[in-house]
């Protein structure tokens, strides 16, 4: 690749850098060091910043329409600390199985491999786990003796493929949870990157279960860099989760930041933020459609920011790498998204952060490595994402 040739990025997830409120969050920055510079000589506590967390079980309440209090809600080093801190205290030594979907977010699956945790993945369909899946599962290993310590699960927006389970299936998952008493922990890191549609509610406002756990991010309305996020639970199960953390708290400054940033409204800002992102996907799903048709099937995600790609059976997934790269078009492939790394014909592209003019350009440049990595020229021999 020569070093003046284009970049076309989906390979990491990140927020759209032109809709990054510069001026605003440099004028909250400094109201947050003239009112807070106080608080900044003090640890701040296993909860964290009172003023985000009041915020955030704002944003929380008004989103599904059901109470959150701010005393139930910690905040943590981007989400990604709440998914290993649940891990950590749910986990017993021994043999700690924790089923996910199939496909699930490549961060969780490396930190919970990470500590020991086995994962059991359920397969998937357009509405994401499949309930009749799971309950096989749940009476196998319940028969076996090894039940799950808990189910973490995608619901909104999955990562990686984009799906949304509906409210009927969401029923069926908690009810199933219930039956074989195991705690179910729902990672709603993209619930407010909406574009379209009805938006269905979390777990947590349909379940007063109190072990039941749910995780959020600021990364992906705001920005990744401020690395806030934060869990959401009761009594005791909260006290269990945040007692495995030794960092001293979540960083204060940064909370005290985005606290004075959002302090006049939280919507503003994904108001903002999410038409762009929409145009982004309608660029891509475009692009697509007029490149591949023929020998490929994707995901229309409604929010989010990951597009889920099916490639032709008979692509060799490690030619088509090298392809794209060397053409400076980098994706993340299906694999590192199973839960057992299975090489599967599936690419993940995260376009919430590229440029509208690389879309347009980058989609082609896919398109021909797709091809070129084929063994044969024959058309698409299936029509959905999943069977
Ligand atoms: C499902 C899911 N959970 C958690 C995270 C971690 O995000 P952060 O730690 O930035 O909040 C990500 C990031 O991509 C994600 O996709």
């Amino acid at each position: 690749m020569s070093s003046d040739a284009e970049i076309y990025d989906f390979a990491v997830g990140q927020t759209d850098p032109e809709t990054f409120p510069v001026e605003a969050f440099k004028a909250a920055a400094l109201r947050a060091i003239e009112n807070e510079h106080d608080a900044f000589n003090k640890y701040p506590g296993s909860l964290g910043h009172a003023g985000l967390r009041r915020l955030m079980a704002e944003r929380e309440s008004v989103r599904e329409g059901y109470p959150v209090s701010p005393e139930q809600l910690a905040l943590t080093n981007g989400s990604m600390q709440a998914v290993t801190l649940v891990g950590q205290a749910l986990r017993t030594g021994g043999d700690d199985y924790v089923i996910t979907e199939e496909f699930t977010y490549s961060g969780t699956i490396a930190a919970y491999k990470g500590i020991g945790l086995k994962l059991v993945g359920i397969p998937m369909d357009e509405q994401g786990m499949r309930m009749d899946k799971l309950a096989q599962t749940l009476h196998e290993m319940s028969a076996r003796g090894t039940l799950p310590r808990f189910i973490y699960t995608l619901t909104t927006y999955q990562n990686p493929t984009g799906t949304v389970m509906p409210i009927e299936r969401k029923r069926e998952l908690l009810s199933l949870a219930e039956r074989f008493d195991v705690p179910v922990v729902e990672d709603n890191c993209y619930g407010d990157v909406h574009f379209e549609g009805e938006k269905v509610p979390s777990l947590f406002a349909m379940d007063e279960n109190p072990r039941h756990i749910y995780i959020g991010s600021l990364s992906k309305i705001l920005a990744p860099g401020v690395r806030l996020g934060y869990l959401y639970a009761r009594e005791p199960m909260l006290g269990k989760i945040v007692s495995k953390r030794f960092d001293a708290g979540s960083n204060y400054f940064a909370a005290a930041v985005v606290a004075e940033y959002y302090k006049d409204g939280i919507w503003q800002h994904c108001e903002e933020t999410n038409p762009s992102l929409k145009h982004k996907r309608d660029l891509l799903v475009a692009g697509l459609q007029a490149e591949l048709d023929d020998i490929c099937v994707w995901s229309n995600p409604v929010g989010g920011l990951f597009l889920w790609l099916r490639v032709p059976d008979d692509t060799d997934m490690a030619k088509l790498t090298r392809l794209a790269n060397d053409r400076g078009f980098f994706f993340a492939a299906g694999a590192g998204f199973h839960v057992d790394y299975k090489a599967v014909p599936y690419i993940r592209l995260a376009f919430g952060h590229v440029p509208d003019e690389l879309i347009v350009r980058g989609v082609p440049v896919l398109a021909r490595a797709i091809r070129e990595a084929r063994t044969s020229n024959e058309p698409r021999s299936f029509s959905t994402l999943f069977e």
